[in-house]
């Protein structure tokens, strides 16, 4: 167990397609996720993809707190979650627009449209099978670790970059907003 560095823009592990992973019970793989488990929970995100960590392999988590969920989301929030070699399919064309932040862009947020509805797969830490449908936050979460995994970071899905800036600042003008 051990809490690992985390990759930032401009490393170009975050650009590399991550490699399949053959056996999730490989000791090598177990220990990847343990580390990973304990990183997200040390940086306080809701998710993590293995390239945030320097490892370029299909491997990603995430969670649904409580006071995430959105009208449309799911009841009491999904427990971290465990996925390896996803798939990630659309359901219905329905896009959304959403704040986002991502750990290998800290202090940082951008708005950042996403289909609404999704159906994920994939193996769990045990190589069981997971298949869910998600929506809201559920959905975005799922959808931006997925992407890293694809080599993707949300600032190339953005489409209007006045929509994007630092945590501080988007924070003030809000409170300037609700005077
Ligand atoms: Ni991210």
């Amino acid at each position: 167990m051990a809490i690992l560095k985390i990759s930032r823009m401009g490393h170009p592990v975050l650009w590399q397609i991550a490699a399949p992973v053959a056996g999730p019970d490989a000791p090598d793989i177990q220990r990847l996720i343990a580390d990973m488990k304990d990183t997200l929970a040390d940086a306080e995100g809701v998710g993590l993809a293995a390239p945030q960590v320097y490892v370029s392999r299909a491997v990603m988590m995430f969670f649904v707190p409580p006071s995430r969920i959105e009208t449309g989301g799911d009841g009491d929030g999904v427990p971290l979650t465990v996925l390896i070699n996803p798939e990630v399919e659309p359901i219905g064309d329905e896009i959304v627009d959403g704040w986002e932040g991502c750990l290998s862009i800290p202090g940082l947020q951008g708005r950042v449209p996403r289909w609404a509805h999704i159906r994920y797969r994939g193996l769990d830490e045990n190589g069981r099978p997971i298949e869910r449908q998600a929506s809201g936050f559920h959905a975005r979460v799922v959808q931006h670790e997925y992407d890293h995994l694809m080599g993707v970071l949300y600032t190339e899905r953005m489409q209007d970059m006045t929509q994007f800036g630092f945590n501080e600042e988007l924070a003030r003008q809000e409170a300037v907003r609700l005077k």
